[in-house]
């Protein structure tokens, strides 16, 4: 439809950028701050890049107040943050640490001082290593009190001020990589526990939001799914099915059980069968059909490509994690689908698909199948970047991928999609999990490396001044 004539972006949609608390803080044991699964992770040999870890990130904890100073400058009216569990709660429950709670609330006020909408993240991924010792994280129902606790705290602390809420950042993408590739804490590769923690989440993720909506908290609360909308390699109707396979597998897993609290038919069957299949007890059900997110927070990086499958086909493949184009392994489930390149697309130097119509697609898959609003919360490109004499830097390949992204998000609104707004990642340079510093997705560079000794400097890019222009603009000339 590229005739269309384009509608003007609401007026109080919420221009924004993103972070996650690990990825950006450091201070990793000041204050009080107990001790999360990140950070015992990271010092297990092998498994980040370069052995980068979180320590220092990139020391927000002390300068909150120079990057809030930049995205006001810039005219952000949104900054998406998430809360680290344990500085709230050391050990995951009991005692509040008053300091951590602290360090949140002049965060939020600096945030409000300037006119920015804080949009709190309760769960991007840091779990207190305690409750992970105790009785394994997310593989026991315990963790379903411990996690309520914790919000109810954070809504009782920022009623009021904080109106947009994240519960769980990327179930999808937690859950796989920490039970299924063993990429991430704690390190597990059993399909069945993955599962099994996945069951758990979505109880913890209903219980959050129906304690939210039970307090009448002002505001809107919703997960962030990262959604990878999947294609079929070609008209081939076995293509075409282990596409609707990925879909159903991969995207309206979660998607599905947010919304309506079900579990895709085809998909929960194909888990049975395979003996994966979570055990659903009396009173599940009920939960999670209760549950009524306000919006979907979506995640968009990137599209999948998909081709059939044999039995004796591919399996798990590593992901490429040092910037070297072109060494993912190939992916995909025996039997069903695996991800092939899609031919008309480019790729990042990490091999991400970079597809801005796939956003567009997306949008138009969720407003048609759950009518409700998203609120985009992440999407970006990790490139590296070259800092020059003058302390510029160049990024037009940055702004190329935003602005298309921009675009295609005004496109579905056009069609039809109702989008609250739109959260770049990132807005600093920060530690990507595996990929240590040298990934680098902000409007403000870091000076920052995988040797952790970086002047830790902010410099702003040329795409910070491209999105201060669309900001202004209200997005009218994307
Ligand atoms: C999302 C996460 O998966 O993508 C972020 O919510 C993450 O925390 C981002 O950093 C980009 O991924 P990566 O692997 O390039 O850092």
């Amino acid at each position: 439809m590229e005739h269309k004539k384009l509608a003007s972006f609401p007026k109080d949609f919420l221009w924004g950028s993103a972070s996650a608390a690990y990825q950006v803080e450091g201070a990793w044991q000041e204050d009080g701050k107990g001790v999360s699964v990140w950070d015992e992770f990271v010092r297990i040999p092998g498994k980040t890049f370069k052995a980068t870890n979180g320590d220092m990130a990139v020391d927000h904890y002390h300068r909150y107040k120079e990057d809030i100073a930049l995205m006001k400058e810039q005219g952000l009216k949104t900054y998406r943050f998430s809360v680290a569990w344990t500085r709230i709660f050391p050990n995951g429950r009991g005692e509040v640490n008053q300091k951590g709670l602290e360090f949140y609330h002049d965060l939020i006020d600096e945030l409000i001082k300037n006119d920015i909408e804080p949009m709190l993240t309760l769960y991007h991924w840091d779990l207190p290593q305690a409750l992970q010792d105790e009785y394994g994280g997310w593989e026991s129902r315990k963790i379903i009190d411990d996690f309520t606790n914790y919000a109810t705290t954070l809504f009782e602390a920022f009623r009021g001020k904080v109106h947009y809420w994240v519960s769980l950042n990327e179930q999808n993408v937690f859950t796989s990589l920490g039970y299924m590739l063993a990429a991430h804490p704690p390190g597990v590769q059993d399909p069945k526990r993955m599962y099994a923690v996945n069951h758990i989440a979505f109880l913890a993720n209903a219980t959050v939001i129906n304690k939210f909506h039970e307090m009448n908290m002002p505001g809107k609360i919703g997960p962030s799914f990262a959604y990878t909308p999947n294609y079929s390699i070609d008209s081939n109707p076995k293509n075409v099915l282990a596409a609707e396979d990925a879909e159903d597998l991969m995207a309206n897993y979660w998607m599905d059980v947010y919304m309506w609290g079900k579990y895709p038919i085809a998909a929960r069957n194909y888990l049975l069968e395979q003996g994966w299949a979570p055990e659903i007890e009396e009173g599940d059900q009920e939960l999670l059909e209760s549950a009524k997110p306000d919006f979907l927070g979506i995640n968009y990086y990137q599209t999948a490509t998909n081709m059939f499958n044999p039995l004796d086909g591919v399996g798990m493949g590593k992901m490429n994690t040092t910037g070297k184009k072109g060494t993912s392994e190939e992916s995909g489930i025996p039997g069903m689908y695996k991800k092939v390149d899609n031919p008309f697309v480019n790729r990042t130097n990490w091999d991400w698909e970079i597809d801005p119509e796939g956003l567009r697609i997306g949008l138009r898959r969720i407003t048609s199948r759950y009518r409700i609003p998203v609120m985009i919360t992440e999407n970006g490109l990790g490139e590296y970047d070259k800092l020059t004499e003058n302390n510029e830097i160049h990024d037009e390949y940055r702004i190329e991928y935003l602005s298309n992204h921009v675009h295609a998000i005004r496109e579905a609104i056009s069609d039809g999609a109702t989008v609250l707004g739109y959260c770049t990642w990132s807005y600093t340079d920060l530690l990507s999990w595996l990929n240590g510093y040298q990934k680098r997705y902000g409007f403000v560079y870091v000076d920052q490396d995988e040797n952790q000794d970086g002047s830790l400097a902010r410099y702003k890019k040329d795409s910070y001044y491209w999105y201060q222009k669309v900001i202004q603009e209200n997005g009218e000339n994307s």
